[in-house]
């Protein structure tokens, strides 16, 4: 049995839930019916989704959230249910065109927002940095799941020393709002159109090519089939997404926000 605090008991009745199993965090995910309740050990990113989605109101289509508890630093987040499809769905993996122009447009209404007056820092480059480092020293990194090339002969030889490179080799910060996990699974679409992104722990204030190259990578590893027993659906190039944002790849960027993810 699950243990769900009282308060929230309070708003979901009854009601029977299924657990979901497509995330990847150390989280357990209950859906019910009109709710989803997210139950993980609380941090700052816990903290972080509850104030940006207050921060921003209605200025996106985020889940709602109205109980954010902690007990025993466990963080209970009860968040509505976003309507539509996650972008790796089936139908959306066999309509390249609407697929790509939906991710276009997710990150069209993210840059839209004003963050000059944003006042939550989590998703800062210097504090990734930081967060990245209590990951390596704790030997949080999960090295079952990085790309092939990060570690290795061709690559670095350990989370430390990738550490120390970006570290050494931080971009100049083109800052915009960005998701910070923006991948297709947390992306939702209904007939096309973004009906709501989730999973909003890292979101906030970063640079553009954060989520550029979390959703290029997403992109490549989904169209190719990499969750889908290796089936693949399409070929996917990057220039099919930037040429719709009106950009040019950025490989420097690109390649150092890959990097910076493979920390988390
Ligand atoms: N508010 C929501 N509305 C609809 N589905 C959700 C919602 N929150 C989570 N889910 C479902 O649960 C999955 C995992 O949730 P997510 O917050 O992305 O967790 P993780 O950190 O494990 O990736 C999502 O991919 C989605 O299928
Ligand atoms: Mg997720």
């Amino acid at each position: 049995m699950i243990y769900i605090p009282q308060r929230i008991k309070e708003i979901i009745g009854d009601q029977e839930y299924s657990q979901d199993e497509v995330g990847m965090s150390e989280s357990t995910v209950l859906m019910f019916p009109e709710y989803v309740l997210k139950i993980q050990k609380r941090t700052p990113e816990t903290e972080n989704e509850r104030n940006m989605v207050a921060w921003l109101g209605d200025r996106l289509p985020l889940p709602q959230i109205p109980i954010y508890y902690v007990e025993d630093e466990t963080a209970y987040t009860l968040m509505s249910r976003v309507p539509g499809k996650m972008l790796c769905e089936e139908a959306f993996m066999r309509s390249p065109e609407s697929l790509i122009r939906a991710v276009a447009e997710g990150l069209r209404l993210l840059w839209s927002v004003d963050v000059s007056d944003c006042p939550y820092r989590v998703s800062r480059l210097d504090e990734r940095l930081k967060a990245a480092r209590e990951n390596v020293e704790s030997g949080m990194v999960d090295l079952e799941n990085v790309e092939p090339e990060t570690f290795g002969p061709n690559g670095f030889s350990n989370p430390e020393e990738l550490l120390t490179w970006l570290e050494q080799n931080r971009p100049q910060e083109d800052i915009v709002l960005t998701h910070g996990d923006f991948c297709l699974p947390n992306i939702f679409a209904d007939r096309d159109h973004i009906s709501g992104f989730i999973d909003l722990g890292k979101m906030g204030p970063a640079d553009r090519w954060q989520d550029l190259a979390i959703v290029l990578r997403s992109l490549d590893h989904n169209a190719a089939g990499v969750f889908n027993d290796g089936n693949p659906y399409f070929r996917f190039e990057p220039r099919m997404l930037l040429t719709q944002l009106g950009m040019e790849m950025d490989e420097e960027k690109n390649r150092y926000y890959r990097l910076l993810d493979e920390l988390f």
